[in-house]
């Protein structure tokens, strides 16, 4: 298999575990637990969130999720002073920086990498600078990609969730073109590319179909799948889906 073939990795993002806790102030469902169960289920990473109002993730999940697990932790985070204070004490393998807004139900967009360039700069420094990976959270857009080249970041991950909102195939079929053109884009530029945000089992074949992107961060769909099949299976279903659809026609 030539690298471009290798198949996609998938990183299970258990936020939503931690919702499930924080709306009764218990301390079940563990994210630790469900990180344990998606690895047995192929999780190659496991990707949770540290947001600033802390609404599900806490700080205390992170500590234990990176003594406790073998595979490649990705923590999203806002490009703040806190948050990379946070990070450089937490050591994960790779900081995905998202944007953030405290009344958002989810990360809405990609991160403006043009208009943040001078912040972003300083953020990116201060991680790479201490070893940690740094990956930018973007729309699949060019001018999105040359900024994350500008700032020496080398891997991007494509916000997918105008696509999985897509209300018409014809919508469906345009965004799906923005990813492909965008993934091959980073990918002829040498990015690692990833790609996350509204995938589940019904949109994941078009986007999967892409050997370009080289990764995938999947949570809320897995996370309700999970409900009735257990997080180790939906996460085998996930990884079974993604591997069969490599190398067909995009
Ligand atoms: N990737 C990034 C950067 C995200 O912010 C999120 C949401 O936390 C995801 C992937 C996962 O999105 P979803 O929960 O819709 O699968």
């Amino acid at each position: 298999m030539t690298p471009a073939h290798t198949p996609a990795k998938l990183g299970v993002n258990v936020d939503h575990v931690a919702t499930v806790r924080q709306a009764r102030g218990t301390d079940y469902p563990s994210p630790l637990e469900a990180a344990q169960a998606a690895i047995v289920g192929g999780a190659d990473q496991i990707t949770i969130h540290l947001r600033e109002d802390r609404r599900h993730i806490q700080t205390r999940d992170v500590e234990q999720i990176r003594q406790q697990i073998a595979v490649t932790l990705n923590l999203e985070m806002a490009a703040t002073d806190e948050m990379v204070q946070a990070a450089l004490r937490l050591r994960p393998d790779t900081v995905t920086l998202v944007p953030e807004k405290r009344r958002e139900l989810t990360t809405e967009g990609g991160l403006n990498a043009v208009r943040g360039k001078k912040r972003l700069k300083k953020v990116v420094d201060d991680l790479q600078g201490q070893g940690i990976r740094v990956s930018l959270f973007i729309d699949p857009q060019q001018k999105q990609i040359d900024a994350a080249h500008d700032l020496g970041v080398k891997i991007i991950e494509l916000h997918t969730g105008r696509y999985a909102d897509a209300t018409s195939e014809v919508d469906q079929a345009g965004r799906q073109e923005e990813i492909l053109i965008a993934a091959r884009y980073a990918s002829s530029h040498h990015f690692y590319v990833a790609a996350g945000h509204g995938l589940n089992l019904e949109n994941i074949d078009l986007i999967a179909a892409m050997p370009e992107i080289r990764e995938f961060n999947i949570g809320h769909s897995l996370v309700a799948r999970a409900l009735f099949v257990g997080i180790e299976e939906a996460t085998r279903e996930m990884k079974e889906r993604i591997h069969q659809t490599l190398g067909s026609p995009s």
